[in-house]
């Protein structure tokens, strides 16, 4: 099916398959698919690396400085630091439990969402995050909102960690969770929210097929697609 160009806004809570979604529907309809939680992530793995998170999670002032030369990218197996792939250690539970306080700072989501804007110049883009609809593409052609039941979301995201290698603690991934959806939504900068006019996805009982379908469903009937 062939859609017009326009930018795709998905967004949601963490774990709740947002990016393999974004990703599916990017191969169905021909977009580019962009993470944006990627680039907040390798902003705290650089962080992280540059010294700059505290014992306590409290983010040092210096990191405003040194975002000016952060070069972050996509590429052949995922995120780049300049030319590093980073891919794995964005998604370490490391950087899991540090991203949400440095993406809750002004000027990181200043730094990324001028990012983005640059990345998205193509126009046929789906892009995942938490505020996409809301602040990044406020007039995004179709902004659909994701959500699943906190067990659901448990057990992907732990399943997803166990793929990786790494050996999580089920109550460790809740926590983990049910923190970043606290802070995510609670943030004074553009909190995650549901846009008014975001569709409402609620995949805790679909297969990815049902969601591609649905969402085929709502372009159809958005763009008078007869298909
Ligand atoms: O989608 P993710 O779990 O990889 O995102 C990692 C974190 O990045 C998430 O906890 C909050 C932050 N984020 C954000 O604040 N705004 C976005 N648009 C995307 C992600």
């Amino acid at each position: 099916m062939r859609i017009p160009d326009i930018v795709i806004a998905v967004d949601g809570y963490s774990s709740t398959g947002k990016s393999t979604f974004a990703k599916l529907m990017a191969r169905e309809f021909n977009l580019v698919y962009l993470d944006s939680g990627a680039v907040y992530r390798a902003v705290t793995l650089f962080a992280r690396e540059e010294n700059l998170i505290r014992r306590d999670n409290s983010i040092s002032g210096l990191l405003k400085d040194e975002l000016r030369g952060l070069e972050v990218s996509f590429g052949p197996g995922g995120t780049y630091i300049g030319e590093r792939l980073v891919e794995r250690q964005i998604r370490s539970m490391e950087v899991s439990s540090q991203v949400s306080p440095v993406s809750a700072l002004p000027y990181v989501r200043e730094y990324v969402d001028d990012r983005l804007h640059r990345m998205a110049e193509s126009g046929r883009v789906v892009m995942d995050g938490r505020d996409i609809g809301t602040t990044v593409f406020p007039n995004a052609g179709l902004k659909i909102f994701m959500t699943a039941s906190i067990d659901v979301r448990v057990r992907r995201r732990y399943e997803e960690l166990l793929g990786k290698g790494e050996s999580p603690d089920m109550e460790e991934v809740r926590k983990n969770l049910l923190e970043r959806d606290f802070i995510d939504s609670h943030r004074e900068t553009s909190p995650l929210a549901r846009a008014a006019d975001a569709f409402l996805l609620d995949n805790s009982n679909m297969t990815m097929t049902e969601e591609i379908a649905w969402a085929r469903g709502l372009l159809q009937g958005k763009f008078g697609i007869m298909e």
